[in-house]
C-alpha cells in the first residue's frame, strides 16, 4: 500500500475525458475564452486500461469521470459502461446537466447509480451571465430525466456576491424538495481568479453561506465520510446540504484523490502542476506497467499539500472539478 508521513493515501481517481466544455464559466474559463480539447487526449480504451492499471497498482477502489464536460466527449458512451465493469466500489460523473437529456438512457443503462451536477443559479439571465452558454430547462430537465430513473443527485453551486447569492435559498429550497443534496462551493483562488480582485471581491465563504442559510432555516453540522470535499449540515425533516470550503476549511490532510487529464498527465495534487506522463506505461508489459505505475503513485503522494488550499494557476481547468 502507498501511504504518506500524514497517513494519506490514493484511493479516488478523478477521470478527465476531455478538456473541452461547453460552457465558459466565469469562475473557470477568463473573458473571451472556451475551453478546448487538449493535444494528443487518449483514446477511450486507454482511459479504461489506466483506470484498470491504477487499481491493481495503487488500491484505487472510487472513480469519477470529469472533464471539460465529460458527456461532451464520445468517449463517455464506451468509458461509463466499461468502468461500471471494473468492480470499483463507487464511480459518480461530474456534469454540467447540459447534455443529460441527450444521454440519459445510456447513463441509466450503464448502471451508474450516483452523479454530481453543477447549477449556479435557478434565473435563466443569471445563468446565461454565468455559463455563458447552454441553458437552464435543459438542466433541470436532465435533473428529472436521471432522478426519475432512480439515479443519487448531488447540486453543486458556486456562490458568488454579486452574482448569484440571492440563489442560495432558492436552489437549497429546490434540492431539499427534490431529496437532492446541495453542495456550496466556496469561489476557488485558481486559475485565472487566483490571486485577482475579482476572487476577492466574489468569494462568499462559508460563514457567510451558513449566516443566510440560518436565517430561514434551523441546522446541525452532521457526519462526513473523513475524506470527503464538504462540511455536511442537516436540515431536521428536510435534509442535508454541504459546503465545500477550498478557502475557510481546506480538506488537504485527509485528500484520498488522485487526478488523470485527459491526455494521459496523472496528477497528485489540485494545488500543484507537477505531472507524470502515464502514456509511456500503456504499451509496456503488464508487471513492468504495474511497477511503474506504483513507482509514480509513490512520487505523486510527496506532491500533495501539507495543510492549506494554495491553488494553482493551470491544473484546474484541464482537469476539472
Ligand atoms: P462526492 O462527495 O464523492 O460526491 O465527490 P466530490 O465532492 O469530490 O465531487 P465533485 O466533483 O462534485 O467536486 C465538488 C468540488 O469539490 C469541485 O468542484 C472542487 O471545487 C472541489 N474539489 C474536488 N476535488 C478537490 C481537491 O482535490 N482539492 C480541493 N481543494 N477541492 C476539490
Ligand atoms: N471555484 C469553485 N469551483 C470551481 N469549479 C471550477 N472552477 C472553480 C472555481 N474557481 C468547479 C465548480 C463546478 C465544477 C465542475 O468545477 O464547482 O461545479
Amino acid at each position: 500500500m502507498i501511504v504518506d508521513s500524514l497517513g494519506r493515501q490514493f484511493s479516488n481517481l478523478r477521470l478527465s475525458l476531455t478538456a473541452a466544455c461547453n460552457y465558459a464559466c466565469t469562475y473557470c474559463v477568463p473573458d473571451g475564452k472556451r475551453l478546448q480539447a487538449a493535444d494528443a487526449e487518449l483514446e477511450a480504451d486507454e482511459m479504461i486500461k489506466i483506470t484498470r492499471l491504477l487499481m491493481a497498482a495503487g488500491g484505487i477502489n472510487k472513480l469519477r469521470i470529469t472533464g471539460g464536460e465529460p458527456l461532451l466527449s464520445p468517449k463517455f458512451d464506451e468509458v461509463l459502461p466499461a468502468v461500471m465493469k471494473l468492480g470499483l466500489s463507487d464511480v459518480s460523473v461530474t456534469s454540467n446537466g447540459q447534455l443529460i437529456p441527450r444521454k440519459a438512457n445510456l447513463i441509466l443503462d450503464s448502471g451508474l447509480k450516483r452523479i454530481n451536477i453543477s447549477l449556479d443559479t435557478l434565473d435563466a439571465d443569471k445563468f446565461r451571465s454565468i455559463a455563458r452558454s447552454g441553458d437552464l430547462a435543459t438542466v433541470l430537465k436532465g435533473i428529472d430525466l436521471l432522478q426519475a430513473g432512480g439515479l443519487k443527485i448531488k447540486v453543486n453551486m458556486v456562490p458568488m456576491r454579486g452574482k448569484n447569492e440571492d440563489q442560495i435559498l432558492p436552489l437549497l429550497e429546490y434540492c431539499l424538495d427534490r431529496d437532492i443534496e446541495l453542495r456550496f462551493i466556496e469561489l476557488m483562488n485558481m486559475g485565472h481568479l487566483q490571486h485577482s480582485a475579482l476572487h476577492t471581491t466574489q468569494l462568499f465563504a462559508m460563514q457567510d453561506i451558513l449566516d443566510l442559510i440560518a436565517t430561514r432555516y434551523e441546522f446541525v453540522r452532521a457526519d462526513a465520510p473523513i475524506d470527503s470535499t464538504a462540511a455536511r449540515f442537516h436540515i431536521p425533516q428536510r435534509g442535508h446540504f454541504g459546503v465545500i470550503a477550498n478557502e475557510s476549511e481546506p480538506f488537504c490532510r485527509t485528500c484520498t484523490r488522485l487526478r488523470v487529464s485527459s491526455n494521459g498527465l496523472l496528477y497528485g495534487c489540485l494545488s500543484n502542476a507537477k505531472s507524470y506522463n502515464l502514456r509511456e506505461v500503456l504499451h509496456l508489459p503488464e508487471a513492468l506497467a504495474l511497477a511503474k505505475v506504483q513507482q509514480v503513485l509513490n512520487s505523486a503522494l510527496r506532491d500533495k499539500q501539507t495543510v492549506s488550499f494554495r491553488g494553482e494557476v493551470t491544473v484546474m481547468k484541464f482537469i476539472g472539478g
